[in-house]
């Protein structure tokens, strides 16, 4: 599974770039409105700082504008990605985009009737948001299982990529990974939540406290008398 991450603070792509684990960013107007930054600043940067798939969304409601600003925004760089609203007019531009051959990443997928018309467009992802469908007490994972499901029984015409997103604690990370899911893009806090265990860290200091009582070290070791 690809772990992409789902913030514009550059600061923080940064500091969690370095442990090679991330594959990607995804953003959006919420969180670019968050950073108080220019936009084309912004993504430049963090195209720069990522070599993965850079998700950056349009504001534009129809088609032709969408389109407009899905070009500009791709000459940002090379590592963009357009994200379109799952619409009408996000499908239309989402399969003009494709055909210059700009990757789309459809987002706000809330059914699998969404999703089967997304792959349909030829969306490089698709981006369901299971966080909010459990905000309202509907099963965001079993979004996932459907959408597997259905993009799984055409291997051959479906090159959709399901990036589950809207992600809010490391057990969405595990279920998603279960269900195969390709992508998750993670909150910089779930990313640094899902290494942490109570257990680890007693180990770890209890391992430490042994070696330090015999006096030793891997580095300069003593030598036999
Ligand atoms: O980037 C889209 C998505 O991950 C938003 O998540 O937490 O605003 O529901 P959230």
């Amino acid at each position: 599974m690809k772990f992409f991450i789902d913030t514009a603070n550059i600061d923080e792509i940064r500091e969690l770039a370095v442990t090679g684990l991330l594959d990607g960013v995804t953003t959006n107007p919420s969180l670019i409105a968050k950073t108080g930054r220019p936009l084309f600043e912004v993504l430049a940067e963090i195209c720069g700082a990522i070599e993965g798939p850079v998700s950056a969304e349009v504001t534009a409601t129809n088609d032709e504008a969408m389109i407009a600003e899905g070009r500009k925004l791709a000459a940002i760089a090379e590592n963009i990605v357009v994200k379109v609203p799952l619409t009408w007019d996000g499908l239309k531009a989402c399969r003009a985009l494709r055909a210059r051959g700009t990757l789309v990443n459809v987002t706000l997928c809330f059914a699998p009737a969404q999703a089967i018309l997304a792959a349909k467009a030829g969306a490089s992802f698709i981006s369901p948001f299971i966080g909010r469908l459990d905000d309202i007490s509907q099963d965001g994972m079993q979004l996932i299982r459907d959408i597997v499901q259905i993009y799984r029984q055409y291997p051959h015409t479906i090159e959709t990529d399901v990036l589950v997103a809207s992600v809010r604690h490391p057990l969405h990370v595990v279920e998603a990974a279960k269900l195969g899911a390709d992508v998750t893009t993670l909150p910089p806090k779930v990313l640094r939540q899902m290494i942490s265990h109570p257990l680890t860290d007693k180990g770890l200091a209890a391992f430490l406290d042994d070696w330090g009582k015999t006096g030793q070290t891997i580095l300069k070791p003593k030598v036999a008398e």
